[in-house]
């Protein structure tokens, strides 16, 4: 298992699509339209989001992939969401990774946070780093969540640790130099990112990793995300043609 985020290494590992995503992320988006729809209270949406979460690592093990990443709260809805909500979010989180602890044992799922995790409560932090500690030997399936995460705040904190004056590299070195100094170095590019609640952007998620990421977004809310919505997305991921900038195999035309 490539745990790489070298982007050196990135650029050996590039293969066309195959099967299946080696890494696969999730903008976990809709609970408060869930909860809306059923006229109630937003918090109930992000409780039945952590089911969806539940379901959606079960489904990831099953299909042996390697690594997911999940989008659970961003820099921009820590500064902008009502403090009853972020609350609930926290307290949600903290007894989320606790309640799991059995689950990420069976699953053999490698735990890691990513995201500005200091300036989160101390329970939750308390709860991030047990889980990490607890998981940190289990090799069935890598799952990061982004929490208090934002793509440009990681990127301007890895510029700034990465000497971004050194004219002395060249190359693919600066990137390198730079993608050492992300959260977390280990994480490869993503694959496949899907969003769910039918929103077509990035809101700031992984804006590294994804540069040559397969899109794929549903209008599903992340609650109702069951089995057909996650094959059908890995479905739709085995049809594409990733090129990373070469010219596709079957338009080449050449002598050969
Ligand atoms: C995503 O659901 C979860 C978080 C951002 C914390 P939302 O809370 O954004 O749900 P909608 O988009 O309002 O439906
Ligand atoms: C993105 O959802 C963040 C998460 C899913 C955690 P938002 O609901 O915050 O995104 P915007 O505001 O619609 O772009
Ligand atoms: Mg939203």
């Amino acid at each position: 298992m490539s745990r790489t985020g070298d982007s050196q290494r990135s650029v050996e590992a590039r293969q066309p699509a195959g099967d299946r995503p080696g890494h696969l992320g999730f903008i976990m988006d809709g609970n408060g339209r869930w909860a809306q729809q059923r006229q109630l209270p937003r918090t109930d949406g992000h409780a039945e989001g952590a089911e969806a979460l539940r379901r959606v690592l079960r489904l990831a093990r099953e299909q042996e992939i390697a690594e997911v990443t999940c989008f659970a709260l961003s820099t921009e809805n820590s500064e902008q969401r009502p403090a009853e909500e972020l609350e609930f979010l926290y307290e949600l989180l903290a007894d989320h990774l606790e309640q799991e602890r059995e689950e990420m044992e069976r699953l053999q799922i490698c735990f890691r946070a990513i995201g500005r995790l200091q300036e989160l409560p101390r329970r939750l932090i308390d709860a991030i780093e047990k889980a990490q500690s607890e998981t940190s030997e289990h090799q069935g399936l890598v799952f990061r969540l982004a929490v208090n995460y934002g793509g440009r705040a990681e990127m301007a904190d890895a510029f700034c640790s990465a000497g971004a004056g050194d004219r002395s590299l060249i190359g693919a070195q600066k990137e390198s130099a730079l993608a050492a100094q992300l959260y977390d170095p280990a994480m490869p590019d993503l694959d496949l990112l899907v969003r769910t609640g039918g929103e077509m952007r990035l809101s700031n998620f992984l804006l590294w990793h994804s540069s040559y990421a397969e899109l794929y977004f549903t209008p599903v809310l992340w609650p109702d995300f069951a089995a057909a919505d996650f094959t059908a997305a890995l479905e739709e991921y085995s049809r594409r043609s990733r090129r990373f900038g070469s010219v596709s195999s079957t338009t080449s035309g050449g002598d050969a």
